[in-house]
C-alpha cells in the first residue's frame, strides 16, 4: 500500500498509486471521518475537522471546505487553503453549478469551465459534491488541486461518501 501513515496522518501518494490502494486510502479516510463526528456533536467543529481530514490527507491539493445556502446565496463555511469568496450566487461558478444541477461537478481545468471563480490562482482543477438531504440542497463539498486532471471518479465517489457521512451526523438546518 502506498499510503503512509505518519503521526496520525495518513497521507495519498498519487505517484503510480493503483485503484485499489486509493479505495483503501479513501475507507480509512472515512473511517477517520466518522470516529470525528461520533465523538462530538458541534456542526462547526465537525466541518472543520472534515476541512482539515481532506487537507491534511490529500495529496495535491490546495484547498478543502464546504459553502452553505443561507438566504439566495452560498455563504463560505469552514475550510482550508487560501483565503477565499465568501459569497456565491446559485448557478455561478463550478460550486453554484452544482447547487443547480444538484450534481457532482467534476472539473479537469477550471480555466475551462465557463463562469470558473478563480479564489486561488494555483488552483487548475476541482471537484465539487452537493449537500443534499431529502431533496434539499444545503450547500457544497469543495476541493481544489494546482494539478490538472487531478480527481476522477474514484475522487468523486469517494467525495460522496465523505458528504453522505456528513449527512448521517450533521443537521444542516442548523447551519441555514
Ligand atoms: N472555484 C469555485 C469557487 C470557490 S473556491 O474554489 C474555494 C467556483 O468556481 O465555484
Amino acid at each position: 500500500m502506498h499510503n503512509q501513515i505518519l503521526g496520525g496522518e495518513i497521507m495519498q501518494d498519487n505517484s503510480n498509486i493503483s485503484s485499489e490502494d486509493r479505495d483503501k486510502f479513501y475507507k480509512i479516510m472515512l473511517v477517520r471521518l466518522e470516529g470525528l463526528l461520533a465523538s462530538e456533536t458541534d456542526w462547526l467543529a465537525n466541518l472543520s475537522n472534515a476541512a482539515a481530514l481532506l487537507y491534511a490527507n490529500l495529496k495535491d491539493i490546495n484547498w478543502s471546505g464546504f459553502y452553505f445556502i443561507k438566504k439566495d446565496e452560498l455563504v463560505l463555511g469552514p475550510f482550508q487553503g487560501k483565503t477565499a469568496c465568501t459569497r456565491i450566487k446559485p448557478g455561478k461558478g463550478v460550486c453554484g453549478a452544482a447547487v443547480v444541477e444538484m450534481k457532482t461537478q467534476l472539473v479537469p481545468d477550471v480555466h475551462l469551465f465557463p463562469g470558473h471563480i478563480a479564489c486561488d490562482c494555483a488552483s487548475n482543477s476541482e471537484v465539487v459534491v452537493p449537500i443534499m438531504k431529502d431533496g434539499t440542497v444545503y450547500g457544497v463539498l469543495d476541493v481544489d488541486s494546482p494539478i490538472k486532471d487531478r480527481f476522477d471518479e474514484l475522487d468523486a465517489k469517494y467525495l460522496q461518501l465523505f458528504v453522505d457521512k456528513l449527512n448521517k451526523y450533521i443537521d444542516w438546518k442548523q447551519i441555514r
